[in-house]
């Protein structure tokens, strides 16, 4: 699914970059250029980071487990 239509970044872009550290929507800005143009993207960006650092850590914890 696009998050930010404008720089064509999808959701799976958001959680790769999550997977690569990124932990702030300026660091998508900066990875991704998301929310860059007309912004509207911006608070969808953040949602979406937000839950990919939520599954990362939950990946983390299974392996840990494992
Ligand atoms: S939709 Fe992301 S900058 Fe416009």
């Amino acid at each position: 699914m696009y998050v930010c239509v404008c720089q064509a970044v999808t959701d799976r872009e958001i959680h790769q970059a999550a997977r690569n550290g990124a932990k702030t929507l300026g660091d998508l800005r900066r990875d991704l250029r998301v929310s860059v143009d007309c912004g509207r993207c911006a608070s969808c960006a953040r949602k979406c980071l937000k839950s990919a650092i939520q599954d990362s850590q939950e990946d983390l914890q299974l392996l840990v487990l494992a």
